[in-house]
Parts: C-alpha cells; sequence; structure tokens
C-alpha cells in the first residue's frame, strides 16, 4: 500500500514534466519550421527586387519609411538620457539605419541591426562595408539596449493559426525584453478580429495590448500616421 502510494506520489509530477518538456520542443519545433519558411520567402524576395521597399515585402518606400518615423520617435520620446541604443529586430537589408544617418532628429541614436536572414544581413554589410559589425545574424540583441524596435518583424507568416502565431511573437518578444533596458517597440498591421489572411497577420489592437500588459509590462499604442491599419507598440518593461 505505502509502495503504491509513494510510487503515485512519484510519477505524477514526473508525466506533468514530460508533457510540458514534449510540449516545448514540439513548439520549438514548429518555430524553427515558421523560420525557414520565411527565411526562403525573404531570401527569394530580396534575390528577385534587390535592396528596395518591395525586397521586403513593402508596399512602397514611403510606408517603410513613415514606420520607421512612428518607432524611433517613440524610442526618442520615451529614452531617459541620450544617445539612445537601439537594436533593430528584423533589419531586412538595413533601411533604418540608411533612415536614421539622414534625420537629424535620430543622430543621437547608437544603432545595431539583426536578422534571422542570412541574406538580408550580407546585404547590410556589402552596402555598408565599414560598419559591418553592427549587423548580425540573429533573432534578438546580442547585447543589451535600451530599445528593441521591430518594424514588420512579424507581419509575414507561413502559419495559418493566429493563435499560434500570436503564441510564436511573444515568444520572440520575451527573448528579446531580456536584453532591453526601457521597452520593445513595434508595429503590426492591426484588424477588427486576430486573423491570417493571405500569409499576412493582423492583430486584434486591444487584444494584443491586453497580453503583452499581462505577459510583459505596460503597453500603449499609437496609430502609425500615414500608414492605414498599422499601428505601433510600446510595451515597456516593468520597473
Ligand atoms: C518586412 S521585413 C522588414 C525589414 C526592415 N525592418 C524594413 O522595414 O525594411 C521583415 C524582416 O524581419 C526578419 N525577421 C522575421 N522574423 C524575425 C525574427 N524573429 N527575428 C529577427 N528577424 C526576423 C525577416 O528576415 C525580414 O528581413
Amino acid at each position: 500500500m505505502k509502495r503504491a502510494n509513494s510510487t503515485c506520489q512519484i510519477s505524477l509530477p514526473d508525466s506533468r514534466f514530460n508533457y510540458r518538456r514534449e510540449r516545448n520542443l514540439l513548439r520549438r519545433f514548429l518555430y524553427a519550421s515558421f523560420e525557414r519558411q520565411i527565411n526562403r520567402a525573404y531570401r527569394n524576395r530580396l534575390a528577385d527586387r534587390g535592396t528596395t521597399a518591395q525586397g521586403v515585402f513593402w508596399r512602397s518606400e514611403t510606408s517603410q519609411i513613415a514606420r520607421f518615423d512612428a518607432l524611433l520617435s517613440l524610442a526618442h520620446e520615451l529614452a531617459p538620457q541620450k544617445p539612445v541604443t537601439i537594436a533593430d529586430i528584423g533589419c531586412g537589408y538595413g533601411a533604418m539605419f540608411d533612415f536614421i544617418k539622414t534625420k537629424p532628429a535620430y543622430a543621437q541614436t547608437i544603432y545595431c541591426g539583426v536578422d534571422i536572414n542570412a541574406a538580408m544581413v550580407s546585404a547590410c554589410q556589402k552596402k555598408h562595408p565599414t560598419e559591418q559589425a553592427l549587423f548580425k545574424l540573429g533573432n534578438a540583441p546580442q547585447t543589451t539596449v535600451d530599445f528593441a524596435i521591430f518594424s514588420g518583424t512579424f507581419n509575414l507568416t507561413h502559419c495559418d493559426d493566429p493563435a499560434l502565431w500570436m503564441d510564436y511573437i511573444f515568444n520572440s518578444l520575451e527573448r528579446c525584453m531580456r536584453k532591453t533596458r526601457y521597452a520593445l517597440v513595434l508595429n503590426l498591421l492591426t484588424a477588427p478580429q486576430t486573423k491570417i489572411t493571405q500569409q499576412i497577420f493582423y492583430a486584434n489592437r486591444a487584444a494584443f495590448i491586453r497580453r503583452a500588459k499581462q505577459q510583459l509590462g505596460p503597453t500603449y499604442a499609437r496609430s502609425t500616421k500615414y500608414v492605414s491599419g498599422d499601428v505601433s507598440f510600446v510595451i515597456t518593461r516593468p520597473r
């Protein structure tokens, strides 16, 4: 009797532990497979359209730049001191870096770019041969920065389950928050319902804020000027 009880007490937590471990393994496998598909799509697109806004699936350079301006102005408004260190997560071919260089308002920015796509990182390094070290292959800041900024990083997806894609996004955001001093600043396309249509992810603004508050920290949003449906979110690190 005693033996049976003790076996039971030991095996229950074990099975829960195994279940959790298997679920985590499955998620990691799924996320890696999403990233392989995303990588293939961006590599082909870059080969086809080159280092242009269309080369990273933007409709126009105007909307690409309006997004940069919205995200960078939020980071600069929030920064308690200058210069501001930022990591551009999903930097593509480095267009945000070029934009920062042309804008005196953002002169006090220390930039680094990170992308999961090797072709994008080498395009950045080719464009900026004397600043190659600013661009790295990866999915999170390599060293702690004031702000991690994401422009269009989570728009394209080959997943067809919006809830699962949200989990992927939050997994990425959590990882980046560990290397961020003040806030994550990102944009997403929004719609009345969270959905994926033609491989583009649309978040429900209120639902995204609710989850970000619960999982990461105080969050607010601002509609991105000049880009219909696009919203810039700020997720601050709890003090
Ligand atoms: C729509 S493009 C935008 C590129 C750049 N931000 C711009 O606006 O020009 C999205 C980029 O994010 C990268 N990306 C997607 N998921 C990522 C992740 N989890 N971590 C880092 N980069 C990612 C892609 O490889 C692609 O280069």
